[in-house]
């Protein structure tokens, strides 16, 4: 059970400054369990107490995570001085001040990133002991052939001796330049230092999916939506 002050979990649950949730609890907007609160240090449990605001329910959710079609061009950050990050991207009905992304994909790299707050999530995710895939699907600047699909699956070593872990290579029947790869870690550029032992380039870099769960494809660039439960539970188990 999750015990805390009345005005902590007005700010996180409605994303409101906790000076704007101290005035609505003074104001006596706030009931818990139907009676009047007007003290903000009250404490509630979160998963039992029923705290409305204006005569609405909040419909408390511990954590929010997101899907998003990552675009390119954006950073993967919580925030930068200067240029838009993929917090900036999530409307303000998903958004909170604690969301940060989870692992992170290069500037120029498109498709599925999971935004969350939940920190032991994100570890689960990002961890090479939890042998998640990551799948992504790579347009190269040369066609790819037998032997690198032999390399991914040897297990590649970087150019400056990292070893990566055996991963999977498929290239496209109709086009030899196209190639999907998996990778069940997440090491700086990875997919990029891989192919470039190889002496190929990467023109396109799109993450297909993060274990068994795809990007939603009705998400265009730069669109998120809330994660289900299912695809939650089949990456946290
Ligand atoms: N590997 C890369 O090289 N870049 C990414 O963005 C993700 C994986």
């Amino acid at each position: 059970m999750t015990v805390c002050r009345l005005d902590k979990f007005i700010s996180s649950q409605l994303n409101l400054p906790r000076s704007v949730c101290r005035k609505l609890i003074a104001r006596g907007a706030v009931t818990v369990n139907g009676a009047v609160l007007k003290k903000p240090e009250e404490k509630i449990t979160a998963e039992t107490d029923e705290v409305a605001v204006g005569g609405e329910a909040i419909r408390y959710q511990k954590h929010v995570y997101i899907m998003m079609n990552k675009p390119k061009g954006v950073l993967s950050a919580s925030t930068d001085k200067t240029r838009k990050t993929v917090v900036d991207l999530v409307p303000p009905a998903l958004f909170r001040r604690t969301l940060f992304p989870v692992g992170r994909l290069d500037r120029d790299t498109t498709g599925l990133l999971i935004l969350t707050d939940d920190g032991d999530f994100a570890h689960y995710v990002i961890s090479p002991k939890s042998h998640l895939k990551k799948r992504y699907r790579v347009l190269l600047d040369a066609p790819a052939d037998a032997s690198a699909v032999k390399a991914f699956r040897d297990g590649i070593t970087l150019a400056d001796g990292t070893k990566c872990m055996p991963a999977e290579l498929e290239i496209s029947q109709e086009n030899p330049y196209l190639v999907f790869a998996t990778i069940y870690e997440g090491k700086y550029h990875q997919i990029k230092r891989m192919f470039g032992t190889l002496g190929l380039g990467v023109d396109e870099l799109h993450r297909v999916s993060i274990g068994e769960v795809s990007l939603d494809e009705n998400l265009r660039e730069g669109d998120c939506r809330a994660m289900k439960n299912d695809e939650i539970s089949l990456i946290y188990k």
